[in-house]
C-alpha cells in the first residue's frame, strides 16, 4: 500500500502517524518505505542521527535526488533505518528549493510515482509525509499514493479544505472517487461540544472515516519531542495501543 499522510493544515499529527505507522508496519515484518516530503524533516529526525547543534548528519542523497535525477537513480535515496524493515528517503531544507525547480518541469506532478516505479517492489508499504501545503510536493504524493490518509483534529477550521484537497487529488488522478480515509487525532473525550461539531462537519465524508481514533496523549507528544515512535518510546501507552489498531484498520482498506 502506498499511503500519503496529508492535510493542509499545520500540526495536526501528519508526520506523527506516518512515523508511528512506518514503525509499526515494518515492525510486523512488512518492508516499509518512509518518504520525508516535508522540507520541515521532522520524520527524517526521529531515524537519523542529528548532530548537537541540530543539524542533520551531511547526507549524500536525499529525498530531492529522489524526484530530480533519472528515476534508474532513484534507489541511490534510499537510506537504511536502525529498525529492522524500514528504509526511509530523508528530506533536508533543499526541497524547498527543488519544489520551485519543479515546477518548471514537465509532467512535473508525477514525478515522485516515476521514481518510486523501480522501487515499489522491494516494498510491502510506503509511508509518505506530506508537508502541510497544497502544492507541487503534495501533488506528487497525491498521484503516488493509492491511499490519502487524512488526520483530523477536532477544533476550528477542523476540515478547512478537505475538499479542495479531495478535488485536487481527484484532478490529478483523474478519478471520480480518490481513495481517501480520514480519522480523528488528539481526540479529547472532555471536549464533547466541540467533537459533535466536527463530527456533523464530517457527515459529507462519513463512509471515509475510520472507526480507530488516536487521543491527545502525553506519551505520544514525548516521544515525538525525543524523535523516536512510540513502540520504541513506551510501547504499551494508549498512544502507541491506538496507534496500532489505526495501522490494524488500515491494512483492512481495499485500496485499487
Ligand atoms: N495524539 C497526540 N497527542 C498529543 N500530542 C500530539 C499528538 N499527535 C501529535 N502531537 C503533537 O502535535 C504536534 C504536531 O504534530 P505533528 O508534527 O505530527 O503534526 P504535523 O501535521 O506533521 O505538523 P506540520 O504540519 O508542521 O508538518 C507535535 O508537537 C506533536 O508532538
Ligand atoms: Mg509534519
Amino acid at each position: 500500500m502506498i499511503i500519503a499522510v496529508t492535510n493542509t493544515k499545520g500540526g495536526v499529527g501528519k508526520t506523527t502517524t506516518a512515523v508511528n505507522l512506518a514503525a509499526m508496519l515494518a515492525n510486523r515484518n512488512r518492508r516499509t518505505l518512509l518518504i520525508d516530503l516535508d522540507p520541515q524533516a521532522h520524520a527524517t529526525r526521529c531515524f537519523l542521527p542529528y548532530t548537537e547543534n541540530d543539524q542533520p548528519v551531511e547526507l549524500e542523497r536525499d529525498v530531492c535526488d529522489l524526484i530530480m535525477d533519472k528515476p534508474s537513480l532513484a534507489a541511490r535515496a534510499i537510506m537504511h533505518t536502525e529498525t529492522p524493515n524500514l528504509d526511509i528517503v530523508p528530506a533536508t531544507d533543499r526541497l524547498t528549493e527543488t519544489a520551485e525547480l519543479l515546477s518548471t518541469r514537465i509532467r512535473r506532478e508525477e514525478r515522485l510515482t516515476r521514481a518510486l516505479e523501480p522501487i515499489v517492489d522491494g516494498y510491502r508499504d510506503i509511508i509518505i509525509d506530506c508537508p502541510p501545503v497544497l502544492g507541487i510536493l503534495a501533488y506528487n504524493a497525491f498521484v503516488a499514493a493509492n491511499l490519502l490518509l487524512v488526520p483530523v483534529q477536532p477544533g476550528v477550521g477542523a476540515i478547512n479544505g478537505l475538499d479542495t484537497l479531495i478535488e485536487a487529488a481527484g484532478e490529478l488522478r483523474e478519478e471520480d472517487n480518490v481513495s481517501y480515509r480520514l480519522f480523528w487525532t488528539m481526540f479529547n473525550v472532555r471536549t464533547t461540544r466541540t467533537n459533535a461539531i466536527v463530527e456533523e462537519l464530517l457527515e459529507d465524508h462519513q463512509r471515509h472515516v475510520l472507526k480507530s481514533v488516536v487521543s491527545k496523549s502525553e506519551s505520544l507528544n514525548q516521544a515525538n519531542l525525543a524523535g523516536i515512535p512510540i513502540t520504541q518510546y513506551a510501547s504499551t501507552s494508549r498512544g502507541a495501543q491506538e496507534y496500532h489498531a489505526l495501522c490494524d484498520e488500515l491494512l483492512t482498506v481495499k485500496v485499487r
